[in-house]
């Protein structure tokens, strides 16, 4: 077990790479050894916000430290680990983790043949206004996967914050990734979606946004208090054909784009209902006939 303050190496200064830093040393969990960035400025102005650590121009600069974030892009971890790798450093009793949700810490791999301990902890948090998350970030679920020497070294400094760890399995982290997609990214494309039915339907856009933002929250808090199938409503709960037809034949007139969404989602919506056991069989019957008639239209 780590006694705290470790030092901390941080290379990729871009949004978590600035703030996450900035957030472990508040902590006393960290002290800030190297920052380095693609862009030196990114390194610069992470150095300003965090109040610590010393800019480097290059990987080989960075100072001798215990703990190491990699937080380039998704995409430029593997290879940073690799260039990391080739710096023909003493990687043992050091601890190297990216903030990924969708790859784990086999992207670390080489660092992990030459002695690394190595993971992934993924924040579970928008770090796109940095003061914002200075205030917010407490209570954030992360999900930590890897080794489990850098585990426990992960979970009791960001113990410190304090965050709620949760492990996840490596296998695990693409499904994981795609469900906090599809509840964050989606529901902002659902809300899109119907705003610009409501903009056919001639309600200006505010009133749009006023009318769905109490529906759409007490709807949110309604799933996560009494769990999906308790909360839905509407006419697919009730086995309501004739409303569900009227909604089809208006979508393929008017507005034929937002016609896949809803069936498809219609579907799920008919899936999770007919859980309830309040539907019967020909009810579930004629509203599947109903979505499986409009994708041929498709
Ligand atoms: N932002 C979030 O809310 C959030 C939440 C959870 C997890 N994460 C994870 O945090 C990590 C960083 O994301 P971010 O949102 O902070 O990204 P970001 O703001 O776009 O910053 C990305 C960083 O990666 C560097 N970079 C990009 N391409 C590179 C390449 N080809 N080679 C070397 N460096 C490269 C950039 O360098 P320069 O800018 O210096 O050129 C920048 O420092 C990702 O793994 C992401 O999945 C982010």
């Amino acid at each position: 077990m780590s006694t705290f303050p470790v030092t901390l190496n941080v290379v990729g200064c871009g949004k978590l790479g600035t703030t996450l830093p900035r957030l472990l040393k508040d902590s006393g969990g960290v002290r800030i050894g190297g920052l380095y960035s693609r862009t030196v400025a990114h390194a610069e102005a992470a150095r300003t916000f965090i109040g610590q650590g010393s800019v480097v121009d290059s990987l080989a600069e960075l100072p001798a430290a215990e703990l190491w974030l990699v937080a380039v892009s998704d995409h430029a971890i593997a290879d940073t680990g690799r260039q990391l790798a080739a710096l023909h450093r003493d990687w043992h009793e050091v601890t190297v983790f990216h903030a990924s949700g969708v790859h784990d810490a086999g992207q670390l791999s080489l660092l992990a043949t030459l002695g690394a301990r190595t993971a992934s902890l993924h924040p579970a948090h928008s770090f796109a206004d940095r003061d914002k998350s200075l205030l917010t970030f407490a209570g954030t679920c992360c999900a930590l996967e890897g080794e489990p020497a850098a585990k426990a070294q992960l979970s009791a400094l960001f113990s410190l914050l304090p965050v709620r760890l949760f492990e996840i399995e490596t296998a695990a982290k693409p499904l994981y990734h795609a469900a906090t997609a599809m509840a964050s990214n989606y529901l902002v494309s659902l809300i899109a979606t119907s705003l610009s039915l409501l903009a056919k339907a001639g309600i200006g856009e505010q009133d749009a946004r006023a009318l769905l933002a109490p529906l759409a929250s007490q709807t949110a808090a309604n799933v996560f208090a009494r769990g999906p199938a308790a909360a839905l409503t509407g006419p697919i709960a009730r086995g309501d054909s004739a409303t569900v037809a009227r909604h089809l034949a208006h979508l393929t007139a008017t507005a034929p784009e937002t016609l896949d969404v809803y069936r498809s989602l219609g579907r799920a919506t008919l899936e999770l209902a007919s859980t309830s056991g309040e539907l019967t069989p020909d009810k579930v019957s004629e509203l599947a006939a109903l979505f499986a008639a409009a994708a041929s239209k498709l």
